[in-house]
């Protein structure tokens, strides 16, 4: 049986998400808190969540995030596997890594599967009918970017904000940034 897609993702004032292969603003430590619950948390104890990523992303963590911990993690790729020591998946599409992760034995292991960027694999995942919530930091902010989230796909496919209330609505500030949650549905 397929499983839904969920993607988080933290965008400035303007929708950038990254500069340089790094992100745009300096260590943002309750956002990075919560992309670490969000994707590691599991109903199911016996289970992982697996977080899918493109290259540059891959490309942008530190080797003691390879993998990232407690999370099957999957990196999408034209190259060879060889070239992703650490990774537990190396797809050449995201239909692949879903498929992969759906299938069996990983079916029985993996609970939910989180899109961790960038743009293209935020595009091509924001279309498929298994995306089901967005959850993005908007930090609100303009800093220098090169890199951004999709926001054309995001708005023609319809996303509507949603409350949750697992999630703090609350602004955060951490070094004079402001930012804050927002989950957002497929309607
Ligand atoms: N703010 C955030 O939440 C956030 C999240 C993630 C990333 N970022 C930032 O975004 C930047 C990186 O993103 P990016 O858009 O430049 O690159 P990316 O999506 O991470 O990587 C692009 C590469 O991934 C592979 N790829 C992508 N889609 C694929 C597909 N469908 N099938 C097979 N391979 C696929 C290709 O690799 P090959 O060329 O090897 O084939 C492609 O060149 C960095 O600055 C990073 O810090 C920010």
């Amino acid at each position: 049986m397929s499983k839904r897609l969920s993607l988080v993702v933290a965008v400035t004032s303007d929708w950038g998400i990254g500069y340089k292969n790094g992100l745009p603003w300096p260590t943002l430590k309750q956002d990075l808190k919560f992309l670490r619950l969000k994707t590691t948390t599991t109903v199911d104890p016996k289970k992982q969540n697996a977080v899918v990523i493109g290259r540059n992303t891959w490309d942008s963590l530190p080797p003691k995030l390879h993998p990232l911990p407690n999370r099957f993690t999957v990196v999408l790729s034209r190259q060879p596997k060889e070239a992703f020591l650490g990774a537990h998946l190396v797809c050449k599409s995201l239909g692949e890594a879903v498929e992969s992760l759906a299938s069996p034995p990983l079916a029985e292991k993996i609970e939910s599967i989180f899109i961790l960027g960038g743009t293209s694999v935020y595009d091509e995942a924001l279309k498929s009918p298994l995306c089901d919530k967005v959850y993005i930091t908007h930090v609100e902010k303009q800093f220098p970017v090169d890199t951004y989230f999709p926001i054309q796909t995001f708005r023609d496919e319809g996303f509507k904000q949603i409350s949750d209330e697992s999630i703090s609505s609350e602004p955060i500030e951490e070094d004079g940034i402001k930012y804050s949650f927002a989950v957002y549905k497929k309607q």
